[in-house]
């Protein structure tokens, strides 16, 4: 049961009203620890960026459900790799909005002031996301 990491992008689509992110964390909690996937969701209006982690298989499953799901559209795998340890462990799916302490991070990260996870590499969402692990309340 290789340990894997996936992170993509995607962007809400017409289909998608902000109540929806409640549901999205209550079915991918319950689907999620179910299938052992721990990982983390922001969301910042414009875009999600998720990272899961989990076995390749569990990961792969779980992609393909969220793939289709008609609340957003544009997905975009980053990164995919074996990895030795979750970053997330403890999280069926940590989530965290935008906040002027996220809005810090993305002149860190990239190449712009503007958060536009499509323009950054694999790698330096990664990175994003384990600094954002810190911004999150408890889950
Ligand atoms: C941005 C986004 C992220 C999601 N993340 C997950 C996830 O991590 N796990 C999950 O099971 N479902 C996730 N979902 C929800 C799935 O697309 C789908 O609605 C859900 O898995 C259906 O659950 P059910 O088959 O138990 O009804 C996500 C949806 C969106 C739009």
């Amino acid at each position: 049961m290789y340990l894997a990491r996936l992170i993509y992008t995607s962007h809400p689509s017409d289909n998608f009203k902000p109540e929806d992110v409640e549901n999205i964390l209550t079915a991918s909690r319950r689907n999620n620890l179910a299938k052992s996937v721990s990982g983390l969701l922001y969301f910042n209006q414009n875009y999600f960026l998720q990272c899961l982690e989990g076995s390749r298989s569990s990961i792969n499953q779980i992609y393909h459900k969220i793939l289709n799901d008609d609340r957003h559209g544009t997905p975009l795998i980053l990164e995919y790799k074996e990895i030795v340890e979750r970053d997330f462990p403890r999280w069926e799916m940590g989530y965290l909005p935008e906040t002027a302490d996220t809005r810090l991070l993305y002149r860190r990260f990239s190449g712009a002031d503007e958060f536009i996870p499509y323009h950054m590499s694999g790698e330096s969402c990664h990175r994003l996301m384990i600094e954002m692990r810190k911004l999150v309340k408890a889950v």
